[in-house]
């Protein structure tokens, strides 16, 4: 079966069932300040699990361009040891919001697995939370496993939640036994290894609670259903392969390698076939990132991004590669994937330039330190240590992306050794503070934000009108909201409508007036939350407001005119540079005019 087949057999399948099969979104969630990446299939219908957000359809079924890396669900640093890791990947998922539950789920994905891609009933197991009897007793029921082959696992395997907050629930994974000769030795086994024996397949997620900010479970409005399958792994299964690069989704992007290199991929040089698939991995990760709008640079995403293609690069120098290497690589991916994902296409004369350019830009930094791992190697000698300090591989790693293998076998050959404990203390330090920083991606947002972004849109009027009447619905001061404020304080105000602009990313916000019997609100931002709730930013110049007033909203029409004048101009200018530099299907646009 073509990956192609193994995708659509899956989408057509759960059509059949009654449903909706919805597109992939975007790598770069929307309105979402809580995740950096789209890391599963569930992150668009995210409100809709939440109950915030009532879709036409209660059965859902989609493939989802995922990234892991950054954030709660990081792949990065084990791409191309294992057949199985992926930066970039594609999640197969069926998804119900208050329809089917667990049953529903299990009896779906049984017939799916064993009549339609017609894996081998007797070698499938299936895992569930230590605690769920239900989901224990519906596996013996539907699929008549035997109670040795539904492994009983803890929250850290069976507990599913996309990130920090949000919907997560009680899991259950089905697993192939590949065989004997794939296990890792004696102690091999589900929940006590992580070797290829036992492959996951299939994670089957009842949501049933949304984790606050607090870290309070809070019951779902409904318990619904999210599934998540990655098609690589699903295709080495159906195609009889062992590892993911061996599939067709990998095995082309790596041959392209072989014709660049000269060399053949599966050689008896280890660190050669990691190399291969480092490169093949994130070529497609930097291709459908790039695509999605997301840029090299020194911060959240596009920091992401830029660390996943210099890693690309460095592996590259151990296949002599010569630059620039990549783009043609990303080539391949558009090539492979273009038809699927259309947005490659539309992007490629771009993705071939900024490939290029921080290809080019890179090259001498990273010649840079290479030479400097030679140097601290023949200083070490020198002096006669034997010990290279730690703080000199993580400078490695952080600043010229060198993978710590790459330090711990060039003192290998040296006969020396690394400071291993000093190593991982700096990188515990930078994993807690890029934690903190990628949280959000650089849009952290305030708590009191966080909860009105649940609130319905603030109903906007500001095309068709500079001066509204509205309803105060919401006030807020030093980020808590509160019944009032008074003269002299700062104040942050939702209203039901608003003629006010709010800013998000693009056009700036509009100033203006807010008044109302015995108060006057100067306002001098405002801001459009995700999910278009529209805050207006300013101080209380006369009296006493109050959440339920009614109020008079007048936006400064003089310096709104200019705004749009100087909009206007922001978009003659991008549609300039687009039609000399090409466009990516999402590139931030400068807003609305
Ligand atoms: N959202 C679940 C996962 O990513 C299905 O595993």
């Amino acid at each position: 079966m073509h990956s192609r087949d193994v995708r659509d057999t899956f989408l057509r399948y759960f059509e059949e069932k009654g449903h909706t099969v919805v597109s992939s979104s975007s790598l770069v969630p929307t309105a979402d300040p809580t995740l950096l990446f789209t890391n599963a299939g569930m992150v668009q219908f995210k409100r809709a699990f939440l109950g915030e957000e009532v879709r036409p359809y209660t059965r859902a079924a989609s493939s989802q361009k995922c990234v892991r890396a950054g954030g709660k669900h990081n792949d990065l640093e084990n791409v191309g040891y294992t057949a199985r890791h992926h930066t970039f990947f594609e999640m197969l998922g069926n998804f119900s919001f208050g329809d089917y539950f667990k049953e529903g789920a299990i009896e779906m994905a049984w017939e799916l697995m064993t009549e339609r891609y017609r894996l081998p009933q007797e070698r499938l197991w299936a895992t569930v939370f230590h605690e769920d009897d239900e989901a224990r007793r519906l596996w013996e029921k539907i699929a008549g496993l035997p109670p040795e082959r539904i492994v009983g696992l803890g929250e850290k395997d069976n507990f599913w939640a996309m990130g920090d907050t949000g919907p997560c629930g009680p899991c259950s994974e089905i697993i192939l036994d590949q065989g004997e000769d794939m296990a890792c030795g004696p102690e091999c086994g589900i929940g006590k290894c992580d070797c290829d024996r036992y492959l996951e397949i299939w994670n089957l997620v009842f949501m049933q609670f949304n984790r606050t900010s607090k870290g309070e479970l809070e019951p779902l409005p409904k318990p619904s259903i999210d599934t998540g399958m990655g098609l690589e792994r699903l295709c080495a299964i159906v195609q009889g392969v062992r590892s993911n690069f061996d599939t067709d989704l990998l095995r082309p992007i790596i041959a392209r390698l072989e014709d660049l290199a000269g060399e053949a991929y599966g050689g008896p040089d280890r660190l050669k076939n990691v190399a291969f698939r480092v490169i093949a991995d994130h070529s497609r990760a930097t291709s459908f990132l790039i695509a999605d709008g997301v840029l090299p640079s020194n911060e959240g995403r596009g920091y992401v991004l830029r660390r996943i293609i210099r890693r690309a690069l460095r592996f590259g120098r151990l296949l002599n590669l010569k630059t620039p290497f990549l783009p043609a690589v990303c080539e391949r991916v558009v090539e492979l994937m273009g038809e699927i994902y259309p947005e490659l296409q539309t992007a490629r004369g771009f993705l071939h330039q900024i490939v290029t350019h921080e290809e080019e830009r890179f090259a001498e930094t990273l010649d840079h330190g290479l030479r400097l791992l030679q140097e601290e190697l023949a200083a070490l000698k020198a002096s006669s240590g034997r010990v290279l300090p730690g703080e000199v591989a993580f400078r490695l790693y952080d600043t010229y992306g060198f993978p710590l293998d790459l330090v711990q076998d060039a003192l290998r050959e040296e006969g020396l050794d690394l400071d291993y404990e000093g190593y991982e203390a700096h990188m515990r330090r930078q994993r807690e503070t890029s934690r903190a920083a990628w949280k959000g991606a650089g849009e952290e947002i305030p708590e009191v934000y966080v909860e009105l972004a649940g609130w319905p849109p603030t109903r906007f009027l500001g095309y068709e009108t500079l001066s509204a009447d509205s309803t105060i619905l919401a006030l807020i001061r030093h980020e808590t909201a509160g019944d009032q404020a008074e003269a002299g304080e700062e104040v942050e105000v939702v209203t039901t409508a608003t003629p006010f602009y709010g800013e998000a990313g693009g056009q700036v916000g509009d100033t203006g007036w807010i008044t109302g019997a015995g108060f006057k609100i100067e306002v001098t931002n405002t801001q459009r939350l995700p999910n278009d709730l529209i805050v207006h930013q300013g101080v209380v110049r006369e009296g006493l407001v109050r959440v339920n007033d009614q109020a008079h909203l007048e936006v400064d029409a003089e310096r709104r005119a200019r705004i749009a004048r100087h909009h206007t101009a922001t978009h003659i200018l991008q549609a300039t540079l687009q039609k000399h530099l090409g466009s990516p299907t999402s590139l931030p646009s400068p807003g609305t005019p």
